[in-house]
C-alpha cells in the first residue's frame, strides 16, 4: 500500500502522512516514498503515534545515521540518540522549557549539518508551545532577482558557542568544555543551498547560529542576515504546528527553519528528538 500524503491547503510545504504506523518496522518501499516525499514537502506530520524509544530510533535510522548532540545533559541516559526537551527533566536530564525559542535549523554550525530531525511529543500543554516552521524554498523563490544575484556564491559563518552562551543567561547551563568547543568550530555554508537530488534552492541562514558573512565586514554581514531572516519569517512562509500527544514531525533541516514558542510552564511538556546526519551543503 502506498503512503497517503495530504498536503496542507495553505502551507503545501507541510504534508500529513496518514497510513504509516511508526511502532512497526516500515517496508523499504515506504522508506523510499518518504525519502522522496521529504524532497517535495519539507515537513511530514504523523499523528496519533504510540512509539517507545527503540521504535523512534529504529524509524529514524531509515533515513541515515543519527547525530549525538555535543551537549550531553539533555540526552536520555540509555538512548544518546534521543535529546529530551522536557521541562520537568526526564531520567536525570536537565529540565529545559524553551529550547530552540529562536529561528534556527538544527545544528547548522557543523561542517555536515543534519539532514532532518524527528520530534515526537509525549506531554504537551493545553495551549501554546507550538513550533513554528519557515519554508526556505519559498522564501528563496520570493526574493527579487537583484537579491538572488547578490547572494550567489556568498557563504554565511555559523557558530554554536555564542548561542550557547546566550542561552546560559541565569546560569542554567554550564560552559562548554574545551573539548566541546573543539567539536564546534565556526564553519561557513552557502547562503543559497541546493538540494542535490532535486536542484531546488533554499535560503540557508538562521537567526540562531549565523554570525556573519564570509569576506564582509561583520556589521554589514549581520545586517544582510537580519534582512534575510526578517524576509523568511514573514507569515506567508510560516506553518505553526500545534502539538497533540502522539505527534511525530519529521522536518528537513536543509529547507526549513523552526522556532519554539511560549506556553504556561505549570504544564508538563516532554518531547523527544532524533537527528539525522547530513551532507556538506552545496
Ligand atoms: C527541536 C526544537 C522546538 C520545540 O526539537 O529541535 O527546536 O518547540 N524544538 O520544542
Ligand atoms: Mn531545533
Amino acid at each position: 500500500m502506498s503512503v497517503s500524503l495530504k498536503p496542507m491547503t495553505t502551507t503545501a510545504f507541510v504534508a500529513v502522512v496518514e497510513n504509516v504506523d511508526l511502532s512497526q518496522p516500515v517496508s523499504s518501499s515506504t522508506v523510499a516514498e518518504l525519502r522522496s516525499a521529504i524532497n517535495r514537502h519539507s515537513i511530514l506530520v504523523f499523528r496519533g503515534q504510540t512509539i517507545d524509544n527503540d521504535q523512534h530510533v529504529a524509524f529514524s535510522r531509515n533515513f541515515g545515521a543519527l547525530e549525538i548532540h555535543t551537549v550531553k545533559q539533555y540526552l536520555l541516559p540509555d538512548y544518546p540518540e534521543i535529546i529530551a526537551l522536557a521541562n520537568r527533566g526526564e531520567n536525570g536530564t536537565t529540565p529545559i522549557d524553551n529550547g530552540g525559542a529562536y529561528w534556527h535549523s538544527d545544528i547548522s554550525y557543523k561542517i555536515k549539518p543534519p539532514m532532518g530531525s524527528l520530534l515526537y511529543s509525549l506531554e504537551v500543554p493545553p495551549d501554546g508551545g507550538d513550533t513554528l516552521y519557515a519554508d526556505m524554498y519559498a522564501a528563496y523563490d520570493a526574493l527579487d532577482e537583484n537579491m538572488k544575484r547578490k547572494l550567489e556564491g556568498l557563504r554565511a559563518i555559523h557558530g554554536y558557542a555564542a548561542r550557547f552562551e546566550k542561552m546560559g543567561e541565569g546560569g542554567k547551563r554550564p560552559q562548554l568544555s574545551a573539548e566541546q568547543l573543539a567539536e564546534v568550530p565556526e564553519v561557513n555554508h552557502p547562503i543559497v543551498r541546493t538540494n542535490p537530488e532535486t536542484g531546488r534552492k533554499a535560503l540557508y541562514i538562521n537567526e540562531g547560529f549565523t554570525l556573519g558573512i564570509e569576506g564582509m565586514p561583520m556589521d554589514e554581514g549581520r545586517a544582510l542576515l537580519d534582512t534575510l531572516n526578517a524576509h523568511a519569517t514573514e507569515p506567508r512562509f510560516i506553518y505553526a504546528h500545534h502539538w497533540r500527544v502522539g505527534d511525530l514531525v519529521f522536518w528537513d533541516n536543509r529547507a526549513t527553519m523552526h522556532c519554539a514558542t511560549a506556553y504556561d510552564t505549570q504544564y508538563a511538556r516532554t518531547m523527544h528528538r532524533t537527528t539525522i546526519q547530513g551532507d556538506t551543503p552545496i
